[in-house]
């Protein structure tokens, strides 16, 4: 089994996650959630004290912290100084802060270099994230742009995190704004990507159509 890296792009509640999580159970590949790197430098900053608006301070913090990330499509932990933080980079102070981190351009740097590390190591992998196609991994054998309606993407976020629909639908509006136009490696579709709308798809058929154009791509 040789080298194989599918890129998974796309907003927040696209299905990216799940989708992603199931095709490389399925392949028998490694699993590479990067947000969940972001998350967890946001994790520290908040810790330590740091306002997320200061890019220095952030910058020094994520330089200092042990990050450590799993690539087990059944479940993967994310440690910070050996602190387990799954649950933690879930909650509300993390994605309301995460935005910003970033969009800190030597964040981006240390985080962009270990995923590649992960990509070159792992050899099959699926790594989901907002600039893996565009950035991380521009040579990936299929990248995927996964979009989904506004109403769409809130209705299942808000089910996921149990919080209202209306708020959900907020803060989805506010971070995507923010990981479109910020400067350094921003949210875009890449020109060769592959982009599936899944407001009328259910996971399977998703996964089921990514499995197809491997094959057809051989
Ligand atoms: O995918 P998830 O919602 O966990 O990502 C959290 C945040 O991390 C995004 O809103 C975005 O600001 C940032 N992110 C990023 N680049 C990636 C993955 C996530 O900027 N490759």
């Amino acid at each position: 089994t040789g080298r194989c890296v599918v890129a998974v792009d796309g907003p927040s509640g696209s299905g990216k996650s799940t989708v992603s999580r199931r095709l490389a159970a399925g392949l028998g590949a490694r699993y590479l959630d990067t947000g969940a790197m972001y998350r967890a430098i946001t994790w520290a900053v908040l810790r330590s004290g740091v306002d997320p608006a200061d890019a220095e301070s952030v910058a020094k913090v994520a330089g200092e912290v042990d990050l450590r990330i799993g690539t087990d499509p059944a479940g993967y932990g994310v440690t910070v100084d050996g602190h387990g933080v799954d649950a933690d980079i879930r909650g509300p102070e993390v994605t309301g802060a995460v935005s910003a981190v970033a969009a800190v351009p030597a964040v981006r740097a240390l985080l962009v270099g270990r995923q590649r590390d992960m990509i070159t190591t792992a050899g099959r992998i699926v790594v989901e994230g907002r600039d893996i196609g565009s950035v991380v991994a521009p040579d990936a054998d299929l990248k995927v742009y996964l979009t989904a309606s506004e109403a769409a993407r809130a209705a299942r976020r808000s089910a996921e995190d149990a919080v209202d629909v209306a708020a959900t639908a907020a803060d989805l509006a506010r971070r995507d704004r923010l990981d479109s136009t910020r400067k350094a490696d921003p949210l875009q579709q890449s020109t060769d990507a592959v982009v599936l709308d899944t407001t009328a798809l259910g996971i399977d058929e998703v996964v089921t159509r990514l499995r197809e154009l491997l094959t057809e791509r051989g």
